[in-house]
């Protein structure tokens, strides 16, 4: 298994390339089962989860392809994918697939939609908490489908197609709203989805699925209209750049010490963090393409974060801000409200010598002067990333093992943090 060095203490100047976000391509590529025709996406991130969803959309049919580069595009633009759904010839997701990604349990609802039929594995446990589906059986079942579950599996049936409905999510849910989305789109008559998830991948999603088609209204609120149609058709789509990657390289710069341009991202997706970097001393500064991140030697002011559905701050980032309250110059207190167990980070980032203590659903961060390189393993994805965060800031070399968690999520992590100055290098094996 691969693993990754890191020799901390360098400032970080560059600038990084933002990716599309791993988190639109996976909803976009399931969307493609919707129709018989061809779906463009550009900007695709070179992710082992997207690779792994090219599997799954393979077992039900889809045609797959990747364009080759074309003159003029710069190699730190992503891949062009060609997803043709002509013929769908599975329903079935298995476990042995969507048990590896929870995000391909969403082929349940395009399934539905246009076959009227899917059997799809349910996701299981998870590191960050148990991760329920409940809410998104909850908006198939409102739109007219028939749910059961048998032997671990949900098997949906719509023999006479969806109807639209009133959907009303009783907490936000972006799989649910993804999941009403897309079923939706091709059901009977008008749904409404209320307390809709307002995360800007979802409305990459939603407004990919216009051009295919689709009649959303909305988009970028929470509450969407849906006045379904007879059928979808082929589009072409640019993936949105990836928000969490940005926020993980921001806060990155912010520990690090340095001047670093983000390229690419829409400081909007990510506004929550951004203010919370400035709180902590960091300047943060719009530029014509990005963002510039800059610390040169001000001490880090300890800044308290509570989780939230967007536009509050992301789930998805509060481990990558945990480590950078480590170095705080104080006791930054981080409450994770999203899901209840994503703390694993916790006990090791310890391993650096920080000084964490958790109370529930809160984290009691004290921040202490330096860190310490340490061997280091994680458990998911975002936590991983926040051991490279705190390994770039401590001194010393840390060993980062389990590295197939950051593939799944950060394109080129190495090569984008070395040509901004930082000793890391992966060793193969
Ligand atoms: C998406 O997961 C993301 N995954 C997650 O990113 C992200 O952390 C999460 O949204 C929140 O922003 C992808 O987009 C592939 P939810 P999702 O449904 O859709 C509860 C990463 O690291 N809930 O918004 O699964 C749930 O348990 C990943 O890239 C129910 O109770 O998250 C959680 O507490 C990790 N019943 C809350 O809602 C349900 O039926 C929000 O979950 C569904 C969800």
């Amino acid at each position: 298994m691969d693993r990754i060095r890191i020799v901390g203490g360098t400032q970080l100047h560059g600038s990084i390339p933002i990716s599309g976000a791993k988190n639109a391509a996976l909803p976009l590529m399931i969307a493609s089962l919707l129709t018989p025709e061809t779906l463009v996406l550009e900007n695709v991130p070179r992710l082992s989860d997207v690779r792994m969803l090219k599997r799954i959309l393979g077992n039900h049919g889809v045609d797959v392809t990747v364009a080759g580069k074309r003159a003029g595009e710069s190699t730190e633009d992503g891949e062009v994918v060609r997803l043709n759904a002509a013929d769908i010839v599975d329903t079935v997701a298995p476990y042995e697939l969507v048990s590896q990604m929870r995000a391909s349990f969403w082929v349940v609802a395009p399934l539905l939609g246009r076959m009227r039929q899917a059997k799809v594995s349910l996701p299981g446990g998870c590191a960050i908490g148990t991760r329920p589906v409940d809410l998104l059986l909850m908006a198939l079942e409102r739109l007219g489908a028939s749910i059961e579950i048998d032997a671990g599996y949900v098997i949906a049936k719509a023999p006479d197609g969806l109807k639209g409905a009133e959907i009303d999510f009783p907490k936000v849910t972006v799989g649910g709203t993804h999941t009403a989305l897309m079923a939706a789109v091709l059901a009977k008559g008008k749904t409404v989805i209320r307390n809709a998830a307002r995360e800007p991948e979802v409305s990459d999603l939603a407004e990919c699925l216009v051009k295919m088609g689709a009649k959303i209204t909305g988009i970028g609120t929470s509450t969407l209209e849906i006045e379904g149609v007879e059928g979808l058709h082929g589009a072409t789509h640019r993936v949105l750049p990836d928000r969490i990657e940005a926020g993980t390289y921001a806060f990155a710069a912010a520990m690090a010490g340095g001047d670093v341009t983000l390229e690419g991202i829409q400081p909007i997706h990510l506004q929550a963090a951004l203010d919370k970097l400035v709180q902590s001393g960091t300047e943060v500064i719009a530029t014509n393409t990005g963002i510039r991140i800059r610390r040169n030697g001000t001490p880090i002011k300890p800044v308290d974060v509570t989780t939230e559905a967007f536009p509050g701050f992301p789930t998805d980032l509060q481990a990558q801000f945990m480590a950078l309250m480590t170095r705080a110059d104080g006791t930054a207190h981080i409450t994770e409200t999203i899901f209840e167990n994503r703390f694993m980070h916790v006990q090791e980032l310890a391993r650096f010598g920080a000084k964490i203590r958790l109370d529930g659903d809160m984290a009691i961060v004290e921040g202490t002067g330096s860190l310490k390189g340490a061997p280091v393993m994680a458990t998911d994805l975002r936590a991983s990333v926040s051991l490279v965060i705190a390994a770039l800031a401590a001194e010393g070399e840390t060993m980062i093992n389990r590295v197939y968690h950051l593939d799944r999520g950060f394109e080129g992590l190495e090569s984008k943090l070395s040509r901004c100055g930082a000793k890391i290098d992966r060793i193969r094996g």
